[in-house]
């Protein structure tokens, strides 16, 4: 197993071509029973498949329209708090009112129906598990596939009869809500004629089909979404002038009817560079994982040095610790492990920063 936070070799694995690098089959199998069968955990043509069938999700009509929901997500959920007298509530935990809201706001992008806070936990239809039951299956199911990781190639090893449950309820849940749903944000492109055979001409999609489209949606977009959050939080209660500084600029440009819209979220600098130095420090995703398919060539960590190229031999896994790079001296200064969002004024987004692996989002 090869661990690397060297920039040239993160480069070289990240950019190789699938045929050279692809997703270690164990976190395949390992993440499919909490991520689904789809792409998250494929590789090769499914995974282009998949990829492709995301895209009108994501459009920036969709994403306008994302924001909105957001907003009266929030605005449901802030008002459901109880207030005392003195205008303050008591102490919540910001990490599950977050993961929370992106369980909600996940549905609403993915199923394109209103999912009301107040109602999530009432909506037992008779044996069918709700939203809070799902939400902590998907939490055990997470953190008993993220104990199964360190093991490898051997993930399967661990076992329990928990775990199995718990990936039950998640599959029932979804499927409740997609059965035999037409699936009103899909429309199928040249990239899925590979797949037209689970496709009917209706556009009716098979529930398997749109199961796997939309499980590793729900999982990403409920838990590294909350999940960073609640990081963003984290850093500002621990330094309360950054926290002055952000809520200064953002009520300056939003205004206190906060009109929020994708152009004002991205003049909102201080706001950019606060989620960037969040998503450097937190670390939402710490590393992540790829098997050689074939013999490959890292640029550095031969010889006595470890500066030369080094051999990875055909089946090697290589663990890419975005964590490890995100914290380097050498790349990030003295004050590497502090959260100064400042740093980003003057910062490009290269090699040195992967929060989503390659590129940006
Ligand atoms: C703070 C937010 C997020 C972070 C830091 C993050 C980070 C990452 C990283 C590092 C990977 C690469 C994993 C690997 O190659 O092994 C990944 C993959 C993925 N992410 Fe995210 N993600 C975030 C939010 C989201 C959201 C909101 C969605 C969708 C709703 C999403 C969907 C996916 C999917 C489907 C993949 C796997 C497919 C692929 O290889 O392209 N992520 N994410």
């Amino acid at each position: 197993m090869i661990y690397t936070r060297d920039v040239d070799n993160i480069k070289t694995i990240l950019s190789a071509p699938s045929s050279q690098s692809v997703l270690g089959s164990s976190r395949g199998a390992n993440f499919k029973p909490v991520a689904g069968d789809g792409l998250f955990t494929a590789d090769g043509k499914v995974w282009e498949h998949y990829r492709a069938s995301a895209r009108p999700y994501f459009t920036q009509a969709r994403q306008a329209s994302f924001i909105e929901t957001l907003e009266t997500l929030i605005q449901q959920r802030l008002r459901l708090l109880p207030v005392h007298n003195d205008g303050w509530t008591e102490p919540i935990d910001l990490q599950s009112f977050f993961l929370d809201l992106t369980l909600d706001a996940s549905m609403e992008n993915l199923f394109c129906q209103s999912y009301s806070p107040q109602l999530s936990g009432t909506e037992k239809g008779g044996h069918l598990p709700d939203r809070s039951a799902f939400a902590a299956s998907l939490d055990a199911a997470a953190s008993f596939v993220g104990d199964r990781t360190i093991l490898g190639k051997m993930y399967w090893m661990k076992q329990s009869r928990d775990f199995y449950g718990h990936c039950k309820t998640i599959r029932r849940f979804i499927d409740h809500h997609i059965n035999g749903v037409h699936d009103p944000c899909a429309s199928p492109s040249q990239d899925e004629e590979d797949l037209k055979s689970s496709v009917p001409s209706n556009n009716q999609y098979h529930p398997t089909e749109l199961r796997n489209r939309i499980q590793p949606l729900l999982f990403t977009g409920r838990n590294p979404s909350g999940g960073l959050l609640a990081i963003i939080f984290f850093f500002l209660q621990k330094d309360l002038s950054i926290y002055g500084k952000l809520r200064n600029e953002i009520c300056a440009t939003f205004g206190p009817n906060g009109n929020i819209t994708l152009i004002k979220l991205a003049t909102c600098q201080y706001l950019q560079f606060c989620i960037l130095e969040s998503l450097r420090l937190g670390n939402v995703v710490p590393a992540i994982m790829r098997s050689a398919e074939k013999d490959l060539v890292l640029p550095h960590g031969g010889g006595s040095d470890k500066q030369s190229p080094v051999l990875v031999p055909r089946g090697s896994t290589i663990i890419v610790c975005i964590q490890g790079l995100h914290l380097r001296k050498d790349l990030w200064g003295e004050d590497a492990a502090s959260f100064v969002p400042e740093r980003w004024h003057s910062r490009p987004w290269d090699w040195s920063f992967i929060p989503f692996s390659k590129g940006r989002r």
